[in-house]
């Protein structure tokens, strides 16, 4: 197995939710790393979410976009490694609108990996998704399964291990690619489900449970998530795709329960609206590939769960900031026909 020394990385897209979780793990974990952010600090993106980390001589934050080339070669020249966060990242937004996710998940890679290239870097990591499958009826997805994604973001997802696994292939470019399952924790924008239903029972507001709320997802805790990163970037074999779950199959209509109970809300607030196009129903991932390496999932469905809300109690005005008139404008356009007082007013 190969071991990686690595020093300094590049986290492209590590304002957001879980590549700001894997940079605050990282510094507070390795006493020798340095850290350089490039984010282009979209409307999922924040400095607030690296707040932990702005004073630490250690950490480098650097507002720019994948996609530029000149950005990416400053940033990416004196780094042993990239690891790549970056990405448009909500299915739903990408059915109302797939361009941005063309440019970010698949042009933007392939600058990156130009960039790795070119500067002949240790490492590059691709956080991908178990959403490159596609819906899984049966079984559990293993690493050597041919690639079926059936949503905008999925294929831009899939499209996006196609290059890098080119550039393994082509360049001999030390690839790693990891593909998690849904993830939750803090600093999950409220557009997701577990932080778009906590936030909304908070508010008195409906839990919108597209189709009759069956579909399964497996539900993995950030810090398990960015852990199993920081595993497969220094252990994993370059050329490699690993999976990352929990093995919680947990279903829209459970998830809507257990954050009605850990909010002390009245499970009347489940509103059950149209379903979205195309719904993969299931995802399950086989995680035997990434065992040997030292990783396993931590924290438990309903241990997540009480850290989450918790923490979405104790940071009220974070969520309030980002369900703003911007979020409402979009959230009209996705749950089209909903009741009167499924709005703030
Ligand atoms: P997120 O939407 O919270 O964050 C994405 C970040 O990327 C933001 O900080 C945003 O500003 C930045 N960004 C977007 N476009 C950019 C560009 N062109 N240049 C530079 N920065 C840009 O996403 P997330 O939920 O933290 O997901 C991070 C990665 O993990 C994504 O690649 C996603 O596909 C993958 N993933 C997410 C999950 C999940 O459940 N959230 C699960 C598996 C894999
Ligand atoms: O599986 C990993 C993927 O998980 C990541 O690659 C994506 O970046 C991330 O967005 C997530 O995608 P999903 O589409 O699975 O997550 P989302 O939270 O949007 O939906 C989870 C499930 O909940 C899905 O079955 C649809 C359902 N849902 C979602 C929303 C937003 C609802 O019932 N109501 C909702 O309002």
């Amino acid at each position: 197995m190969s071991q990686a020394s690595l020093r300094h990385l590049l986290v492209t897209g590590g304002a957001g939710f879980i590549g700001s979780a894997f940079v605050r793990q990282r510094l507070a974990t390795d006493p020798d790393l340095r850290v350089t952010v490039l984010d282009k600090l979209t409307y999922a993106g924040s400095l607030e979410n690296l707040a932990e980390v702005t004073g630490n001589r250690r950490f480098a934050f650097v507002q720019g976009d994948i996609c530029d080339r000149a950005a990416v070669d400053r940033a990416a020249k004196d780094v042993d490694a990239i690891v790549n966060f970056a990405a448009e990242s909500h299915v739903d937004r990408s059915l109302l609108e797939a361009g941005d996710f063309v440019q970010t998940d698949v042009s933007g890679t392939l600058v990156l990996l130009e960039a790795a290239r070119r500067y002949h870097h240790e490492r590059f990591l691709q956080v991908s998704t178990d959403e490159v499958y596609g819906h899984v009826a049966n079984g559990r997805s293993r690493e050597e399964d041919p690639l079926a994604p059936r949503s905008p973001y999925s294929a831009t997802k899939a499209g996006a291990e196609m290059l890098v696994n080119a550039y393994h292939e082509s360049f001999g470019v030390p690839t790693l690619v990891t593909r998690g399952s849904n993830t939750y924790g803090p600093y999950q924008f409220p557009e997701k489900i577990i932080p778009l239903f906590i936030t909304n029972a908070l508010q008195d507001l409906p839990l919108p449970i597209y189709g009759d709320g069956s579909a399964v997802r497996d539900y993995l805790y950030v810090d398990d998530h960015v852990r199993a990163i920081a595993t497969v970037l220094s252990n994993g074999e370059p050329g490699r795709a690993y999976n990352v779950g929990a093995g919680a199959e947990v279903s829209g209509v459970a998830v809507a329960d257990a954050v009605l109970e850990l909010c002390a809300k009245p499970p009347s607030l489940k509103q059950f609206v149209t379903d979205r196009p195309g719904h993969d129903y299931r995802y399950a991932l086989d995680v035997e590939r990434i065992r040997p390496l030292g990783w396993q999932s931590r924290i438990s469905f309903r241990d997540g769960m009480r850290l989450t809300v918790d923490w979405y109690q104790r940071n009220d005005a974070w969520w309030r900031r980002r369900k703003e008139t911007d979020f409402w404008t979009y959230y009209r356009r996705n749950y089209q026909g909903l009741p009167s007082g499924a709005i703030p007013k």
